[in-house]
């Protein structure tokens, strides 16, 4: 265990038991996992952005019999409250915020000393030092899940070069996951983080979105919603033709660089916001990242630029430039909705958790019939957890007559 301070739990259980209510389709699991038992005998390790949905998914888990260790997946992501609150009910933690990248790497190691049967990771850490550094900790190992798009691109890197050496899932491009997460839990904890953060006016302000995917549409999506001035960035034409259609003005960098007011980037990729980008800012723009890591925004072209640095406010760095101007980096460039805010809203975790549930259950049953490579969540699962999600939500839908199946050769 290695954690900030076990006399936060108290607040941390609060943060725990507020998001339950709001997550009936895992708490449904919850209660049908007590009685199946899943991974019963089964070590797990989970590297997710450890807040209160993380933990309560942790919790669950348990309730399927799992020895269960846990750790974050970015180093200012991790709530020392909330692992506390998991720690004093005897999880096995490695995890605190504002961690170097040092620590953050220690606490992943600490949370593989676990040996799991299944892990579950987000970006691809986990994996990689599985993989590459420790595979003496993946001795046990089964399989194991991925929650985002850039871990599910790393490992089809890894599969492609021969160096995945065990299944993986590819949690993120379920229909349930990606679709909702991604695009509406994205699109609002964004703005939620930039409003807190910032406390400025975003209706008026010209917002530059790179990347039309799935997290860039749904930011675009709600910063129209209050009022801003959408431009897009891509690469993909089919994208920026997308998102010229929903009404947006698509643009290259180059040029959005000098009219924006507030940059999201979204990408995966790297570099999207280069120094050449930097130098055609307005005085007082607002930089900000939401794709996985940190290098979206060049950091090292921001202090190359700059004079001087300084914190102006919790969470925003203010970068001089000499020619008088200054551009404020939110959030260090780290995914701003986790590391300055409290993540997706806990209704679509619910989704997004209930994939993981079921798939690692899943896997904790025909796991080992696999070869090493990357899967797709079967459709069954994906299915069943939109199914439990319409219920929970009080919604029915149409179903097709046996007239119409025939008509649509099912
Ligand atoms: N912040 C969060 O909570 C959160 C949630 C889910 C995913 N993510 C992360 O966000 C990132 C994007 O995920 P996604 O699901 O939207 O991916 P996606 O593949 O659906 O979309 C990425 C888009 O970026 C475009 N792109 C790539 N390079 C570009 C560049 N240099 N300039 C402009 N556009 C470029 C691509 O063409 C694509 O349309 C990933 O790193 C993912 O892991 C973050």
């Amino acid at each position: 265990m290695n954690i900030r301070d076990i006399t936060l739990a108290p607040s941390g259980r609060d943060k725990i038991d507020w998001v339950k209510p709001a997550m009936p389709v895992l708490s449904g699991l919850e209660r049908e996992f007590r009685k199946t038992l899943p991974f019963r005998g089964l070590r797990m390790t989970i590297s997710i952005h450890l807040e209160a949905k993380t933990a309560y998914f942790a919790q669950v888990l348990r309730a399927g019999g799992a020895d269960v260790a846990v750790t974050g997946c970015n180093p200012l992501s991790t709530q020392d409250d909330v692992a506390a609150a998991l720690a004093a009910e005897g999880f096995d933690v490695c995890g605190v915020t504002g961690a170097t990248m040092e620590q953050y790497h220690e606490h992943l190691l600490g949370a593989l000393a676990h040996k799991p049967h299944l892990i579950i990771d987000d970006g691809g850490d986990l994996t990689e030092i599985l993989a590459d550094e420790r595979p003496d900790l993946a001795v046990n190992l089964i399989a194991g899940t991925e929650e985002t798009t850039t871990g599910v691109h790393r490992l089809h890197s890894r599969a492609k070069a021969g160096t995945l050496p065990f299944p993986m899932m590819a949690v993120n491009d379920a229909k349930c996951k990606y679709l909702f997460d991604n695009r509406y839990g994205t699109g609002q904890s964004v703005w939620a983080s930039i409003l807190h953060v910032t406390n400025l006016v975003i209706a008026s302000k010209t917002v530059v979105v790179a990347g039309y995917g799935w997290c860039g549409r749904g930011i675009a999506m709600r910063a129209d919603a209050l009022g801003a001035k959408v431009v897009v960035t891509e690469v993909d034409p089919h994208r920026a033709l997308e998102a010229a259609m929903d009404g947006y003005t698509v643009l290259p960098m180059e040029n959005a660089a000098e009219v924006g007011d507030i940059f999201v980037t979204a990408t995966g990729c790297r570099d999207v916001i280069r120094k050449e980008h930097m130098a055609r800012m307005k005085n007082e723009a607002i930089l900000c990242n939401a794709g996985h890591f940190d290098v979206e925004i060049s950091i090292p072209d921001l202090r190359a630029l700059a004079e001087s640095v300084r914190q102006r406010k919790p969470s925003i760095e203010g970068y001089y430039l000499p020619d008088g101007r200054v551009l404020n980096l939110l959030a260090e460039g780290r995914l701003v909705n986790l590391a300055a805010g409290n993540g997706h809203p806990a209704e679509i975790m619910d989704l997004s958790f209930a994939v993981q549930a079921l798939t690692a259950a899943h896997l904790a049953d025909i796991g080992r019939t696999l070869t090493p490579g990357v899967y797709n969540v079967p459709e069954r699962i994906d299915r069943d957890v939109a199914v439990r999600k319409l219920a929970a939500m009080g919604l029915t839908i149409d179903v097709l007559s046996s007239g119409q199946r025939a008509y649509l050769g099912f």
